[in-house]
């Protein structure tokens, strides 16, 4: 997507230098744009944790990015085996909810491990690690694809009244390749000549919404406006609010979905308000060997800092602000699962499904034999 004019997706080698990746760096955004390296496995491993990169698609392809690094700085310091088992696990550890880290990874590993050798091991990383990123830009483009009738539905019924549609976090093109998951109908429905508008959660504590979100609409041109995150129940009561679309980081094969913490929430007051609520994912945010996504997804638990502190600009200066007291004790859980029965469909790269086992698999064949237990 464009930035000031300019296409930019999310991860890249860096130009000139193969054996070095380039990332935006998140943490900056809006008030920075800033490009930065990424020149071993350690520093793959310090942006995801720290959230330089973010958003299960582009952590998943940022992961196998590191273990393609991690095969460029190799120096015979352990076997070649065993040294990128360990580092494999040491990415996987960065963060515990989006199965795309895992995924990616175990991806890269399956295609390393049928040759041999470092110097041909280090051509197929880098094959994999290109091959996921073309998979992830082109199911964002299809899962726009599949959710643009619904909005194109809804502007109809409207008269081509601007849809409003709420999202939560970011799952736009700074959480993917390009395009975005949630963000990716809207994008084209925009392109299409639909009227759109929409409500942006801010998203605490990292403001994934009102820092990203927002910023990656306006940069696209498409009105929004941003809220609190806890201002979506009153808009669907008030008939401002026409669909939420969400993106996801894990989804069981039963259709439960972990999002941003307080997704669980808007999916409450859709379904209270009969607004429709769907799940933009692409198949590699599902976890084909889970069944209930409320007891199984592991829900990742960030620093109190995040609560206690908020980042903000003064003077033209990046400032970190206490608004607690220091005493005061915070939990920061990150994630929270929204039950498959709150889900209208999931939208994903084959097409739209009912959040029901079944059904998924009528869309993915391929994995039924990963689904038996
Ligand atoms: O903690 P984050 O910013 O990585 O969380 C991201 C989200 O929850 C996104 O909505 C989700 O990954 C979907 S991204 C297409």
């Amino acid at each position: 997507m464009n930035v000031n004019g300019k296409h930019y997706e999310t991860i890249w080698l860096k130009p000139g230098n193969k054996k070095e990746a380039e990332i935006i760096d998140q943490r900056f955004l809006p008030f920075e744009f800033k490009i930065v390296n990424l020149k071993n496995c350690d520093d793959v491993f310090f942006a995801i944790r720290d959230m330089q990169v973010r958003g299960a698609p582009l952590i998943g392809a940022a992961a196998a990015m590191g273990i393609y690094l991690a095969l460029c700085e190799y120096s015979n310091a352990d076997t070649l085996d065993d040294y990128i088992n360990r580092k494999a696990a040491f990415l996987k550890s960065a963060r515990p909810t989006a199965i795309n880290l895992g995924y990616a990874v175990e991806l890269v590993l399956g295609e390393i491990n049928k040759v041999q050798g470092l110097e041909q091991k280090t051509e197929i990383a880098l094959k994999t690690v290109v091959k996921i990123i073309d998979k992830e830009r082109q199911n964002s483009l299809d899962i726009g694809h599949h959710g643009l009738p619904l909005i194109e539905r809804i502007s109809a019924m409207k008269n081509e009244e601007p849809v409003n549609i709420l999202t939560h976090c970011n799952a736009g093109w700074l959480a993917c390749i390009d395009y975005g998951t949630a963000t990716a109908p809207i994008y084209l429905a925009h392109n299409h000549g639909i009227k759109v508008h929409v409500w942006v959660d801010e998203t605490r504590p990292r403001n994934q919404g009102a820092w990203l979100t927002a910023w990656e609409l306006q940069q696209h041109g498409i009105p929004c406006t941003i809220i609190t995150d806890n201002a979506g129940g009153h808009l669907m009561q008030h008939g401002m609010v026409d669909l939420v679309i969400v993106g996801c980081d894990r989804a069981s094969i039963n259709g439960d979905a972990a999002n941003k913490i307080g997704t669980y929430l808007k999916a409450l007051a859709a379904h209270d308000n009969n607004i429709p609520f769907y799940v933009a994912l692409p198949s590699s945010s599902i976890d084909w060997n889970i069944t209930d996504g409320l007891k199984e997804i592991p829900i990742e638990e960030r620093n109190e800092e995040e609560i206690k502190y908020v980042q903000g600009i003064v003077n033209g200066k990046t400032e970190n602000m206490l608004i607690t007291s220091p005493e005061s004790k915070v939990a920061n859980y990150g994630f929270d699962v929204t039950p498959a029965r709150l889900i209208t469909a999931l939208i994903t790269e084959k097409g739209i499904c009912k959040p029901e086992k079944n059904s998924i698999l009528e869309l993915f064949p391929e994995k039924i034999e990963m689904t038996i237990k």
